[in-house]
């Protein structure tokens, strides 16, 4: 089964001095640590992947072997081999510090923390070795009692997927666990949420005759349960109250089971009940959750995001339903970068995911999650379902109701999208209904760019002047086709005056690249990009090398995409426009983007 074994303490019970540290740094490879986890492709000195931490089709996330360090051009993302594992599997800094030691094979020597976080982590450590062991005593049980594995079998579960999921059995008795726990009364008992105290002083199981589900954090602790009754009976299900380890609206029952499957299906689905997510799994669709009995929070979207980047809700389709939809729903849209997906699955009257993929199977139950509305449909169906689209009134209300929805949205494309919708239902300019609900404005038209050099340059240009003020040797690395390309946008010609003026210097300081500039067409410009590049941290000249490849792949992406637009706007193609086409959408693929049109943030 998924658990880990005792030794798992959430709270470190020694601390790693820091020369340890130091060493374990100079002999770890953060290209090798990454690429477990991410693909890396070499470019040049460093080595790209599309940044996993925020969403992007093509590569800014770098590695560099020279510096042992990552930074994602993209999101700002950065840090060592440590902060990486940190960062990425969620691991605390023991845990990330331990994982890089043992993969290099060095020990982690241990030196005795202060007595006051030495308590604290004995405290913390009880619980998870209490949970665990009482959920390999339930295990246990369930081969002594065949009524439960009965219960189990009709439901449909093999043996296999009990044993993945942990499942056990409770037996019926009030101090069962004193058996387990020879110190029955002791403090950790209670607080893992397993005894209970009556009015007496009496000690209790809380959990008696019930199908025992193990919940389990992201790191294989087990953190409480779920119990189910097994056959009618009241309440059905009994939780793990709130306790020190566990927090039901920070949880995901089943995320730690699912997390290899969600990263292949690029798709996380999150279901109601416990059930569901294990029969979902007995049936093959490994990649669901669930939330346990809660409303969905924005913690658990938030993990959800990081997972995948389709996140289906799946709810019962009536009205209860619906209501927990929208909750979901208003908890995900202050979270929807581009590139996310977020859909809403109804399951036809009295289905739940578990009997419906009993029925169905995973093609079935897959065919109903990819027909699965959108956010933007469910939420456009759902607002027009609560006027009258007939009458003024009606159509001014739903652009009343929507304001508190679109205001907490990034402004991004789909904002842009749904604002459009929402203003063809109101009969509204989609200009006058950002007005309306205080958006800052997305969609009103931009002024097409002066055509005087001097104009201010766009956040990309920024950005490169920077790299190339502050290593003005990266400008020799710049190929003529590339400077060229520079030359003809507007927004890029300060860049490539610059080039050529660091080029002709000979340049290697920011020093000398200020020196150099003086004087120059866009002279006040550089000074005031030189100034802002002193007050920034060090420069890392491998770092801005790779920015710049990123830029430049940025740039001729962002060409691409106009040229595409011109294209596909041309009514009668000759020839040579049509293999213009094909050329143009073939490089974009080479550079991750495909063809699709997908307005991102600036950096
Ligand atoms: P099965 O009847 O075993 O198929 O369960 P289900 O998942 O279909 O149950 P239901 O849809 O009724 O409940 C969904 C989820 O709500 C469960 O997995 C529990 O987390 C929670 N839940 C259900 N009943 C109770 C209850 O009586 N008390 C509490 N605290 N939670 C419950
Ligand atoms: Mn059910």
């Amino acid at each position: 089964m998924a658990l880990r074994p005792a030794d798992r303490p959430g709270i470190p019970l020694f601390v790693i001095p820091r020369s340890f540290i130091q060493d374990l740094l100079s002999r770890v490879d953060i290209v090798d640590v990454v690429d477990r986890h991410v693909k890396l492709k070499r470019a040049g000195a460093n080595y790209v992947a599309c940044c996993p931490f925020h969403n992007e089709k093509t590569p800014s996330f770098t590695v560099s072997a020279t510096k042992q360090f990552y930074h994602c051009f993209g999101c700002g993302a950065h840090g060592t081999a440590v902060g990486f594992l940190m960062e990425y599997s969620g691991l605390g800094f023991v845990d990330a510090i331990k994982e890089l030691a043992q993969a290099v094979g060095m020990t982690v020597p241990e030196v005795a923390p202060e007595p006051a976080a030495q308590r604290k982590a004995e405290a913390g450590d009880d619980l998870y070795g209490v949970l665990l062991k009482a959920a390999h005593y339930y295990r246990a049980q369930l081969k002594e009692a065949p009524r439960a594995i009965d219960y189990l079998k009709r439901r449909g579960l093999s043996g296999d997927i009990a044993k993945r999921f942990g499942i056990g059995y409770a037996p019926d008795g009030w101090q069962n666990l004193q058996a387990v726990f020879p110190d029955y009364g002791a403090k950790a008992l209670a607080a893992a949420g397993l005894v209970k105290v009556n009015e007496d002083n009496r000690r209790y199981d809380i959990f008696r005759d019930r199908i025992m589900f193990p919940i389990v954090d992201v790191r294989g602790n087990v953190i409480g349960f779920g119990g189910r009754v097994l056959g009618a009976g009241e309440p059905k299900y009994l939780n793990t109250p709130e306790t020190p380890v566990f927090e039901k609206g920070r949880e995901l029952y089943g995320l730690y089971q699912a997390r290899a499957a969600i990263r292949k299906a690029g798709r996380v689905v999150v279901v109601e009940g416990y059930m569901d997510v294990v029969a979902l799994a007995q049936h093959g669709v490994e990649y669901a959750v669930a939330t346990l009995g809660t409303a969905t929070t924005a913690l658990h979207v938030s993990k959800l995001m990081r997972q995948a980047d389709e996140v289906v809700f799946c709810f019962d389709g009536d009205e209860a339903g619906v209501r927990a939809a929208w909750r979901a729903l208003e908890q995900s849209l202050p979270q929807l970068a581009d590139g996310k997906q977020v859909r809403f699955l109804f399951l036809p009257k009295g289905e739940d995911p578990d009997t419906y993929v009993r029925k169905a199977g995973a093609a079935g139950f897959e065919a109903l999650l990819i027909g699965a509305p959108t956010l933007s449909r469910f939420m456009l169906d759902e607002l027009s379902r609560r006027v009258d689209l007939s009458t003024a009134e009606g159509r001014a209300g739903l652009v009343h109701q929507a304001k508190p929805l679109l205001k907490p949205m990034p402004g991004n494309a789909l904002r842009v999208q749904i604002v459009r919708e929402l203003a063809a239902l109101a009969r509204m300019a989609p200009e006058e209904v950002e007005r309306l609900c205080e958006l800052t404005p997305m969609v009103a038209k931009r002024p097409s760019p002066a055509r005087t050099p001097r104009v201010a340059p766009a956040p990309l240009a920024t950005r490169l002047l920077r790299l190339l003020m502050a290593n003005p040797v990266l400008a020799a690395a710049i190929s003529d086709e590339q400077r060229v390309m520079l030359e003809k946008d507007n927004d890029f010609v300060s860049v490539a005056r610059l080039i050529l003026l660091l080029r002709e210097s000979g340049a290697t300081s920011l020093g000398a690249a200020f020196e150099a500039t003086r004087d120059s067409e866009h002279a006040e410009l550089y000074a005031t990009v030189a100034g802002e590049t002193l007050h920034a941290s060090g420069a890392d000249e491998a770092a801005a090398r790779a920015d710049l490849e990123s830029a430049f792949a940025r740039l001729e992406e962002g060409r691409l995409r106009s040229e595409l637009a011109h294209l596909s706007t041309r009514q009668m193609p000759t020839e040579a426009e049509r293999s213009r086409f094909q050329e143009v959408r073939r490089r974009l693929a080479e550079l991750g983007g495909g063809g699709a049109v997908n307005v991102r943030s600036q950096i």
